[in-house]
């Protein structure tokens, strides 16, 4: 089990090339195994969690080339995906199940991509993965006419799909703000007779359903949901994929709370169903500039900058969550540190991620001297901490790693955080990112 040293660190500067977009990539490599014709994705995401979808279309006999583009202005090569997709028709049963290890959007993606493939495929993951609530994304799956059987009563992977064609188009109101679940649903309207309705009680993250048109889909957004009329056949595309917000949270936050530093971040996705955290950071005072907006693949990119900023105190609740949903952890130690009281509410889905987020941040953040109360929806930070420096654990979850990580930075005294191999999920070359822009990380291995 490998662990991370941190120590305090006078000041952050420099720019850093954040990696890829993990949710972009994951429906890029999704859309590309259904198209007709190839589809080159620059850019992408070569962490864990996306290389379980490459491995599942690869699985489902679809052909994939690993490329890398030469550094340009970036630091190193920038990796390129070409997938060559040959219909859905062409997609086959896989001669064995598909472990998409720590991955939900793999799981929940995928489960919605098979129901519209007449064959059986079994679905399954890691510990943490098999945990997590199936339920909601297999009942409305169900009713399109697909057969799907899943551990502990249908609530959990391993998920069994008997996929149908076509599958019947329904009209459904979603339980939750989930983007992983309004996704699943659109990837089975495509191979659906009719149209299919998804509402959502707040707008989560639309990466797909501004996808879908760059591969030739049409499909209507309202204030209320987007309907899919069914059904629709995809052409190969070319994506860009932008650097991923919820990584770059991390250097944002990172900056702002080491005093002199100055962070650029170059081509960050800046989607407003992803930029809740910006947000609250301004309103607690941070000082995070956005350069350059611009759109790349019908997604909003600009370039930030963060500084140091003493912050203020907040509360986040309602639709704000689901824009800040996976920058919880990171939140939690600017609140730390921020001057008064800070609230968050309406969170409890953050129980269901890799981990229990409410949970393990209230636990881990104790250790480093944070007042912290835990709320069955959230939490309540006293404020105003001197971080001190302590043993802390990662529960396997790659975003409580980092945000250890960054408090860290900010303690009196030395921080280990135990189990941080879970950071290549989501973040390959984050201890090499925030040495180059200046941070004492070391990476030790048992
Ligand atoms: C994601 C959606 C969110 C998010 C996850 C990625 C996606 O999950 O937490 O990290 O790519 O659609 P939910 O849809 O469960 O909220």
């Amino acid at each position: 089990m490998s662990r991370l040293i941190v120590k305090p660190t006078a000041r952050l500067a420099g720019e850093v090339t954040v990696p890829g977009d993990k949710s972009i990539t994951h429906r890029a490599i999704l859309l590309a195994a259904l198209a007709d014709g190839p589809t080159v994705i620059r850019g992408y995401l070569p962490a864990d969690d996306c290389l379980r979808s490459l491995a599942a279309v690869e699985a489902l006999g679809v052909t994939v080339v690993k490329e890398a583009l030469p550094a340009g202005r970036q630091a190193s090569p920038l990796p390129q995906l070409r997938i060559e997709g040959k219909g859905a028709e062409a997609l086959r049963e896989p001669a064995s199940l598909l472990d998409l290890g720590n991955s939900g959007t793999s799981l929940r993606l995928l489960t919605g991509l098979l129901a519209g493939q007449p064959f059986v495929t079994v679905l399954t993951g890691d510990a943490s993965l098999r945990r997590r609530p199936m339920r909601r994304v297999i009942e409305p799956l169900q009713r399109m006419g697909a057969e799907i059987f899943a551990w502990g009563g249908g609530e959990r992977a391993p998920v069994v799909v008997q996929g149908k064609r076509p599958l019947k188009a329904i009209d459904v109101a979603l339980p939750v703000a989930s983007a992983q679940l309004k996704s699943a649903l659109l990837l089975a309207a495509l191979s659906a007779k009719g149209t299919t309705r998804i509402t959502e009680p707040a707008r989560s993250r639309d990466h797909t359903e501004r996808m879908l048109p760059q591969f030739g889909a049409t499909l209507t957004v309202d204030a209320a949901g987007v309907s899919l009329a069914g059904p629709q056949r995809l052409r190969g595309a070319r994506i860009d994929v932008p650097a991923d917000l919820s990584s770059a949270a991390f250097l944002l936050v990172a900056a702002t709370l080491v005093k002199s530093s100055e962070i650029r971040l170059p081509s960050v996705g800046v989607n407003p169903t992803r930029t809740g955290l910006l947000e609250l950071l301004a309103s607690m005072g941070a000082t995070i500039g956005t350069e350059r907006p611009r759109e790349v693949s019908g997604e909003p990119v600009a370039d930030l900058t963060a500084r140091p900023a003493s912050l203020r105190g907040v509360t986040a609740a309602g639709s704000q969550i689901v824009a800040m949903i996976d920058e919880f952890p990171i939140l939690c130690v600017a609140a730390a540190v921020a001057r008064g009281e800070t609230l968050v509410k309406d969170a409890q889905e953050l129980r269901v991620k890799e981990s229990d987020r409410i949970a393990v941040m209230a636990k881990e953040l104790r250790k480093l001297g944070v007042g912290i109360d835990e709320l069955p929806d959230g939490v309540r930070i006293a404020g105003g901490a001197r971080l001190r420096g302590a043993v802390c654990d990662s529960h396997g979850d790659h975003r409580i790693a980092m945000a250890l990580a960054v408090a860290g930075l900010a303690a009196e005294g030395e921080t280990v955080i135990n189990d941080v191999q879970c950071i290549e999920t989501s973040f390959p070359g984050f201890v090499e990112a925030f040495r180059r822009v200046g941070a004492d990380i070391t990476l030790a291995a048992d």
